[in-house]
């Protein structure tokens, strides 16, 4: 019975990594180093959870020391609560050099009492543009919530606590861009309020700094590229490449049109005014 319970288990196991809880007992210095305003950083509960802090002098954040070029990432996060206008709190991965590649989520601040939005982006070659927002259906400042981010040849899944928010589907064929320079995780806390809140009308009040969000959950599912070139990380010996990651699943698939009819407040694709011609990813009804 034990061993037949062990082998359940083990099939089980890389349904947990996506779906289930992650790891929140990896300190922080294992695979995370602060990359900007070393005295705006606080190690907490030996280094197992992190807060990133901004007031007028700097704003924060950290980097994974290693890139990467596929992966299931994923961080827990709290955001600044009260008046946190023009207060952006992001946690992204990002390539090197010009060209570059990016995918974003980013929490946009607002007045007290007004909702955050999420935003998020997807940069190839240098060329974003492709932001999303939406309104959240819980209080992102009141507790951690899981944030993920799925990238394999095929898709880019954006999950917050496993509801996908968003697909990024790889079209190469029809002459869309995908990223595929290796990246490093980051996560940052900085003053953006020349846009973040009512398209920069509202500026950050300092009289509420110093600003604080909280990050957790630092073991990291990914392909280490060790060399720039590696062709390694599409192999599916890594389970995220596998098949079942190709595409959402049709439960998944069904979450995710209801929580983008339901929470989305913009999307670049219906965005007629910015773009009379639909971008070509946004083509196909199933993204
Ligand atoms: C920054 O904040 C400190 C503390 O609130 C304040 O004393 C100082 O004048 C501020 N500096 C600037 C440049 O606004
Ligand atoms: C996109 O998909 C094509 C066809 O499956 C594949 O050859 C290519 O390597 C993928 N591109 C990236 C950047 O993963």
């Amino acid at each position: 019975m034990a061993s037949l319970f062990f082998i359940f288990l083990l099939l089980l196991l890389p349904h947990l990594h996506v779906h289930g809880s992650l790891n929140t007992e990896t300190s922080f210095h294992q695979n995370y180093e602060v990359i900007w305003g070393h005295d705006h950083v606080v190690f907490l509960n030996q280094g197992k959870e992190v807060q990133l802090t901004m007031d007028n002098s700097s704003g924060s954040g950290f980097g994974s020391k290693m890139a990467y070029g596929s992966g299931l990432f994923h961080m827990r996060i709290k955001v600044p609560n009260r008046n946190s206008a023009g207060v952006v709190t992001a946690y992204y991965l990002t390539s090197e050099g010009s060209r570059h590649d990016e995918l974003d989520f980013e929490f946009l601040g607002n007045r007290e009492g007004k909702p955050y939005r999420l935003q998020t982006n997807v940069f190839v070659e240098g060329q974003g543009n492709r932001e999303q927002r939406l309104r959240l259906w819980f209080d992102p400042t009141a507790d951690f919530h899981s944030y993920r981010i799925l990238w394999n040849q095929h898709q880019i899944v954006f999950y917050v606590d496993n509801v996908p928010i968003r697909a990024y589907k790889n079209k190469t064929n029809i002459g869309v861009g995908y990223p595929s320079k290796p990246m490093q995780i980051q996560a940052t806390l900085w003053d953006a309020e020349s846009w973040a809140t009512n398209g920069g009308k509202t500026k950050t009040d300092w009289s509420y700094a110093p600003f604080k969000a909280n990050f957790q959950g630092f073991d990291v599912s990914g392909c280490q590229v060790l060399t720039p070139n590696s062709k390694i990380c599409s192999s599916d010996r890594y389970w995220w490449n596998k098949q079942n990651f190709w595409q959402l699943d049709p439960v998944r698939q069904t979450q995710y049109e209801r929580t983008k009819h339901k929470y989305m407040t913009y999307d670049y694709c219906t965005d007629r005014n910015r773009y009379p011609q639909i971008p070509l990813e946004c083509l196909e009804s199933s993204n």
